[in-house]
Order: C-alpha cells, then sequence, then structure tokens
C-alpha cells in the first residue's frame, strides 16, 4: 500500500510532480522539462521533503540535459555541471538534494569520454536507482520502526515525513501505513505545523487516505496533550543528520523534543542513511533555510500581521542529539545518539 500517488514520478522524456501546494483541495500535477522548472518547483515546495526533493532532483537533471545530447561532447558536461550547480541552490537545509546531485555528478564524471546519448543514459539510470534507494530505505525504516513501537500506540509527529516527502511510505510515517498493512494500528496526533501546515495539509491527508486514525492539531496544543498523558511516544522526519547524531527538522520540531524530554515521552527521528552528512559535524554546522517574510504573515492569501511588521522565517530548526531516544535509519537504530553511533550506520 504505502501512498497511492507519487510525489515524483520519471515519464520518460519529462518528471511528472505532484503539486502539494494544492493539497488537500486539488490533485494536480506539473510537467518538468527544464532545470528553471524543477528549481521553481522545489524553491516552491511544490515537490518538498528531504528524500523526495533529491528523487527530484536526479530526475530533474536527466531531463534538462536531454536537450544537450546532440551537442559536442565538452559542451554537454559544462552544461551538466551547470545544471547540478543550478539545482543545488534552491534549498539548502535538506542534505539527500546534494547526496542525489553529487550522485549525478559521479556519474558524469565516469562517462567523460563516452558519447552523450550513453551518458544520458547512465544519468537516468542513477536518477532511477536513487528513487530505489529512498523507496527501499522506507521499508527498511518502517521495520525497523515496528520493532521500538507497540500495537495501539498513540504518536504525535510534526510535519509531512510520510510518503508525499519521500518515495511510497515515508519515513516517520512507515511505521503508521506498514503497521496498518498488518494488523499494527497507531492513533496519530499530527501537528498542523505553522507556517506552511505540512502536518495538516499533508500528513492528515495521506494519513486519512490511508485509513489510519489521524487527529489534527495545532502545533501550541502538543504539551497540553503529553501533560495529560495522551503521548506515548514522538517520531519525525528529519533533513539533515550531523555527524554527532543533531537533527534539523521543520521549525517547531525542536520544541516538541524539550516537551518529549520534560515528559519522559520517547522521541524518535527517522530518516534514511543518504540524510546523515558526515561532512557537517555538529547542528551549529547545518545551513538553516529562512523564507519569505510572507509565509508568515500572508499565509494562503490572508494577512495575519500588520502590514509592514517585522517577521523571521526560518524553515527549520535542529535538535541536538541529547534530546533525542534513537534515530531510526534503514541500517539500523542508533540508540542515544553520537558521533559513534552514526559512524556505525554510514
Ligand atoms: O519544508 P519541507 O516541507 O520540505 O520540510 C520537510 C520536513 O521538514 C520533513 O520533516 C523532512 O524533510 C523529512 S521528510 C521524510
Amino acid at each position: 500500500m504505502g501512498n497511492a500517488i507519487k510525489p515524483v514520478e520519471w515519464m520518460g522524456d519529462h518528471v511528472k510532480i505532484l503539486n502539494q501546494t494544492l493539497l488537500p483541495s486539488e490533485v494536480k500535477f506539473m510537467e518538468i522539462r527544464t532545470a528553471q522548472q524543477m528549481w521553481d518547483a522545489i524553491k516552491m515546495l511544490c515537490v518538498r521533503g528531504a528524500p523526495a526533493i533529491g528523487v527530484a532532483a536526479g530526475y530533474g537533471v536527466t531531463a534538462a540535459m536531454q536537450e544537450h545530447v546532440d551537442k559536442p561532447v565538452e559542451r554537454y558536461h559544462a552544461e551538466l555541471e551547470k545544471v547540478i550547480d543550478y539545482l543545488a541552490t534552491s534549498r539548502p537545509t535538506a542534505v539527500n538534494l546534494f547526496w542525489a546531485l553529487d550522485r549525478m555528478k559521479e556519474t558524469g564524471s565516469r562517462h567523460r569520454e563516452d558519447a552523450n546519448a550513453v551518458t544520458q543514459q547512465a544519468l537516468e539510470e542513477q536518477a532511477k536507482a536513487i528513487e530505489q534507494y529512498e523507496e527501499n530505505a522506507c521499508i527498511a525504516i518502517g521495520e525497523n520502526a515496528l520493532a521500538l513501537l507497540k500495537d495501539g500506540m498513540t504518536l504525535l509527529t510534526h510535519c509531512n515525513a510520510g510518503g508525499l516527502a519521500t518515495v511510497h511510505y515515508g519515513t516517520a510515517l512507515a511505521p503508521m501505513l506498514l503497521g496498518k498493512e498488518r494488523g499494527v494500528h497507531f492513533k496519530v496526533y499530527a501537528d498542523e505545523t505553522r507556517p506552511l501546515l505540512q502536518g495538516a495539509r499533508l500528513t492528515a491527508w495521506e494519513l486519512q487516505q490511508a485509513g489510519v486514525d489521524v487527529t489534527v492539531i495545532t502545533d501550541n496544543m502538543a504539551g497540553m496533550l503529553m501533560k495529560q498523558g495522551k503521548i506515548d511516544a514522538v517520531i519525525v522526519g528529519c533533513d539533515r543528520i550531523a555527524a554527532n547524531g543533531d537533527a534539523a527538522n521543520k521549525i517547531g520540531t525542536y520544541s516538541v523534543a524539550v516537551l518529549a524530554k520534560h515528559h519522559q515521552i520517547p522521541f524518535y527521528v527517522a530518516g534514511p542513511v543518504s540524510t546523515i552528512d558526515m561532512n557537517t559535524p555538529t547542528g551549529d554546522d547545518i545551513p538553516i533555510e529562512e523564507r519569505d517574510w510572507e509565509e508568515v504573515s500572508c499565509g494562503f492569501g490572508k494577512r495575519t500581521a500588520p502590514e509592514g511588521v517585522k517577521v523571521y522565517n526560518p524553515a527549520f530548526d535542529v535538535t541536538p542529539h541529547e534530546l533525542i531516544t534513537a534515530i531510526i535509519t534503514d541500517k539500523g537504530i542508533v540508540r542515544n545518539p553520537d558521533e559513534a553511533g552514526i559512524a556505525e550506520v554510514v
């Protein structure tokens, strides 16, 4: 089962992207053929979620390079470099984007002496391999998470780390979706996730479609639910895990982790090994995207703060590893994550 609708799909000559900005009211797809179109789709969050933007970037490179196949080999490779470097400027935090683009770059370098058609084919195969890796990773994360969680638990999640953000089962939502197929049931509270409501619009939508018991709360309700004993565990996705186990995820995740610690509730971070960045030593080194102030003061076209007022809009925050009970990866579970534990799964 997992998510029936694919957020990203290679169509042989273009990329089909589900425009997630329109969910849940409209299910509409976009056709991506150029680097500019893919850059815009990533920047505007039509495709979003760490693994999904990596997969989209791989196919984006493949699609954009088609028009250069008939050019001289030198020119083709110069264009390839340009496309890859350009897509890398679309969003700074999720490392899967750079992980995928590095793989596309390596593939290009390996075929430096070949005809462009051969290189083009290799790029397409690499993009498919990236998608396949992320799909397998989601299933493995789901299996590992199900070994930690118990049937009947009530879980809290933040943002969207489901099939819409990845491929198929998602990461934080994988135990819920995989569990559903196996008769393991969870009750889920989804933080609505200000300012762009990925929890209310996307997590609630995909869990509801899968028949999982989901309830939306506003972000500021989580503490009260924990105090009332209504949450057994928190599980969230991640955009970049530093070498010491600090994890960046959607803004608001850190607050939930602090609340969980105070209430002695396990706080789990789920993510594929492609989200671990050994070149980023600690959470302080993770670049945090800042987005347009209008997302906060005029979200979804409705003015909610006075015109001209100052707004600060960081899109992600970092949860220090001390607040994380375990990181659930496709290669295993890292309990009480630190440098040594992370090094064991990469
Ligand atoms: O800004 P977004 O919607 O791309 O942020 C997404 C998140 O923060 C997700 O939790 C994260 O990418 C994990 S996706 C499996």
